[in-house]
């Protein structure tokens, strides 16, 4: 089993709103990305990250880059053909700095036969309703049955390399690569994340993750 892992670096990062790409804001001392790679290095036999285009010629020398595309999935896939021979792809987002081996570990434990994809997720805590686009409320779901889901996502890589062959439009219509590999039919599980697992989108969430990693 080749285990290669893709970080998604890729973004610009608007609603950080920060000076450069989100991936690199510094948080604890070390860039975004870096705690990233840390959290997901060891489970896996080798790491590419997908950079903003203009990092990749190689200011960040801590790992292998790649130019990031134009959507996430797009990023993603640019990494995938750059490590051609994985048999399993560990999909993580540079914005999620405080994920552990041990949650890769379980969600590659979870690839059991007949499973294309194990994807780390978050029991839904608050109430779920749908709203128009004008704020009434049209109902209110059953929170039992779903999941936020995060990353790491980790997939079979023939699954993996079959879903992400899709045109620009398709790969920034969807927000995980997972959704992509459900389209062509393939089988998706959640694994249960610890709390500590969250997304730096606002300048909120970077105080939190800084809290939470700071010695
Ligand atoms: N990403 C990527 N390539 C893109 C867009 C996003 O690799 N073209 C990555 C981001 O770097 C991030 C992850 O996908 O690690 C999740 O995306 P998101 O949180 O939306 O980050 P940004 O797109 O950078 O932020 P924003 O949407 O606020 O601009
Ligand atoms: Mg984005």
């Amino acid at each position: 089993m080749s285990v290669v892992g893709i970080i998604a670096a890729g973004g610009s990062g608007e609603r950080l709103g920060a000076e450069g790409p989100k991936a690199f804001a510094v948080l604890a001392g070390r860039p975004m990305v870096e705690w990233a790679l840390e959290g997901i290095r060891d489970p896996c036999d080798r790491v590419v990250v997908a950079v903003p285009p203009h990092l990749a010629a190689g200011s960040w020398q801590l790992a292998e880059t790649v130019p990031g595309g134009d959507s996430r999935s797009a990023s993603v896939r640019n990494a995938v053909e750059a490590a051609p021979e994985a048999t399993v792809y560990v999909v993580h987002d540079a914005a999620r700095p405080l994920v552990t081996p041990e949650l890769v570990e379980r969600c590659l434990a979870a690839l059991e036969p007949g499973i294309d994809g194990a994807v780390a997720g978050a029991r839904m805590t608050d109430t779920v309703k749908e709203a128009a686009p004008d704020g009434r409320v049209l109902r209110t779901l059953d929170r039992s049955a779903l999941w936020s889901i995060q990353t790491p996502q980790v997939f079979r890589a023939e699954m993996l390399r079959e879903a992400l062959d899709r045109d620009p439009a398709a790969l920034a219509a969807v927000t995980d690569d997972a959704a992509l590999v459900e389209q062509i039919g393939g089988t998706v599980h959640v694994v249960e994340a610890p709390p500590s697992n969250l997304k730096v989108t606002s300048t909120a969430d970077l105080r939190v993750a800084e809290t939470l990693l700071a010695p």
